[in-house]
């Protein structure tokens, strides 16, 4: 039987599985079972960050000699080590790691820490962002993503265009000061790659502390370079309480996330059973990670101005293309998206390039890109040339 009727038959989903069915992964390019090579600007979306296969992350995964599990209760050095540099790259307020297993644990974590420290239950979140699968997560995402069950919380949520005006809105909420947590991506991948202004996060950040409100800035898509910096809130000078990571943190070689926050923040997950996690930071997941960091801090000149360049170079070079429709580009880094007025163009294209052998990601009325932070010039032309022949 083929693998996607066994893979209907056996595992659960929500849509129908994608027909390329993945074999290896070299670099910025994927190959299928059937042979057909794929130039991936997708890259697990936000996960292979630093290219599939990475030999340097790799190798160092390759010698390790265990142990093959530590408790949650116990001591162990790699965690000490890979929390105390976390903490030396993050925005200085933020000093203790909480161990997760993947985005979604980490902003389950985040809302719990601030709904502990500010005993309030509502939150402000972004129209039809999202924040995770779990139904706490859910109900702080899109309220489409809630529909099946009744919200556990009540979120007001943030209009776009994220500018002054939409800031001053919700400063004006925040004024009654019975919200425990705003929480937003610094750059809202999940919506085609929304850049908000200097200005709303001045304001947003302000009206924040002025409340009590705990400022929770989610870099699970983000963190780790995506947008040419380490982390894409020091773009905006923010000094967020709690901060959230998964996806690129290992560079997709194992599972893991990482919630860090302030002291203080800390202090209020302190009561029993507050936070358990069987497989956070599972051993094998911190070496990938800290691989990972090694990986980053050697390479992050290069890494950060290639983001950076490239960037810009996907950009230019598709606003000299045949799009049918006028598209609209917002991007930081090698975080891209392209919009149209007609949704179903997007989609369109996707699929054209998917079958000519590029992979895109669906996304808000158009579509985004995520290719490898250390993607070349070549493979990017080459990635750019399909897509001109997918239009
Ligand atoms: C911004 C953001 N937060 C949280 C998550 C959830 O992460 P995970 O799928 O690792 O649970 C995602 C996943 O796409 C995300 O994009």
């Amino acid at each position: 039987m083929k693998t996607i009727n066994i893979d209907k038959k056996y595992i659960g989903r929500d849509s129908e599985p994608d027909e390329i069915e993945v074999a290896q992964q070299k670099g910025s390019y994927l190959y299928s079972r059937r042979g057909k090579k794929y130039v991936d600007f997708v890259m697990g979306w936000c996960v292979g960050s630093f290219g599939w296969d990475n030999e340097n992350i790799k190798k160092k995964i390759q010698n390790f000699k265990g142990p093959d599990y530590v408790s949650p209760h116990q001591l162990y050095k790699p965690w000490v080590e890979y929390a105390r540099e976390l903490e030396s790259l993050a925005p200085k307020k933020l000093k203790k790691s909480f161990r997760s297993t993947g985005g979604t644990e980490s902003v389950e974590i985040a809302l719990q820490a601030a709904m502990s420290f500010t005993e309030r239950q509502k939150f402000i979140s972004l129209e039809d962002g999202y924040h995770g699968d779990s139904i706490c997560t859910r109900s702080i995402g899109s309220p489409e993503y809630g529909k099946w069950y009744k919200n556990h919380f009540s979120a007001y949520r943030i209009k776009p265009p994220l500018d002054e005006k939409s800031a001053e809105r919700v400063a004006l909420r925040l004024k009654k000061r019975d919200i425990a947590a705003l929480i937003m991506e610094p750059v809202i991948c999940n919506r085609g790659a929304m850049v908000p202004s200097q200005n709303f996060f001045d304001i947003i950040q302000e009206a924040c502390k002025k409340s009590g409100t705990v400022l929770i800035i989610d870099e699970v898509a983000t963190g780790f370079g995506r947008t040419g910096k380490m982390f894409a809130c020091e773009h905006f000078h923010l000094q967020p309480d709690i901060l959230t990571l998964g996806k690129a943190i290992t560079g997709g070689f194992a599972p893991m996330g990482a919630v860090l926050m302030s002291d203080e923040l800390s202090q209020a997950m302190r009561y029993e059973t507050s936070y358990y996690s069987t497989y956070g930071w599972h051993p094998r997941s911190v070496e990938a990670a800290l691989a990972t960091l090694s990986y980053y801090s050697e390479n992050r000149d290069f890494l950060e101005t290639n983001t950076q360049e490239m960037g810009h170079y996907i950009v230019d070079q598709m606003s000299q293309m045949d799009f049918k429709e006028e598209p609209r580009f917002s991007y930081l880094g090698l975080a891209i998206g392209v919009s149209f007025e007609d949704e179903d163009y997007g989609e369109k294209i996707v699929d054209k390039a998917k079958e000519e052998g590029l992979i895109l990601s669906e996304g808000e009325q158009g579509f985004t890109m995520f290719p490898a932070l250390n993607i070349d010039l070549a493979t990017v032309d080459e990635g750019l040339e399909i897509l001109r022949r997918s239009l």
